[in-house]
């Protein structure tokens, strides 16, 4: 194999490593998912967001309001009975992407 073709399939593992590193984003499916996991936030009962919250009903405004992190731990840490995420995580962007995407609606 020539050198040319080597540094170009290094090129092209770099690329692939690196949109896969993409998927680590924040995003709305994402997002929506986690709004339906029982296991968020490390929690050990049957609880989601979706149990009290289904479809994001009652949210449309939430997006607009400040403090929508804490307010997402909060409901974490009370009926999930998880620990609260980190603010900058992806899986906390996640969720406020997919609670500010209710808005529109
Ligand atoms: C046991 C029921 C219950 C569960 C489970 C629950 N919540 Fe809540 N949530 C409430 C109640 C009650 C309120 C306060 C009343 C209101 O403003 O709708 C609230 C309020 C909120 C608000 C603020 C709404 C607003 O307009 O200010 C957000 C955002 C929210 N919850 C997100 C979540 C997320 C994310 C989860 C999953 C981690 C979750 N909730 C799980 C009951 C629950």
């Amino acid at each position: 194999m020539k050198r040319r073709e080597i540094i170009c399939l290094l090129a092209m593992g770099l690329f692939s490593y690196t949109s896969s590193a993409h998927a680590e984003e924040p995003s709305v499916a994402r997002g929506k998912q986690l709004f339906y996991d029982s296991g968020l936030g490390t929690s050990k009962n049957s609880t989601n967001c979706g149990s009290c919250h289904p479809n994001g009903e009652g949210m449309e405004k939430a997006g607009t309001k400040s403090g929508l992190a804490e307010m997402i731990n909060r409901c974490i840490k009370g009926p999930l009975q998880g620990e609260p995420l980190s603010e900058e995580s992806v899986t906390m962007e996640s969720l406020i992407a997919y609670i500010k995407s209710l808005e529109k609606k």
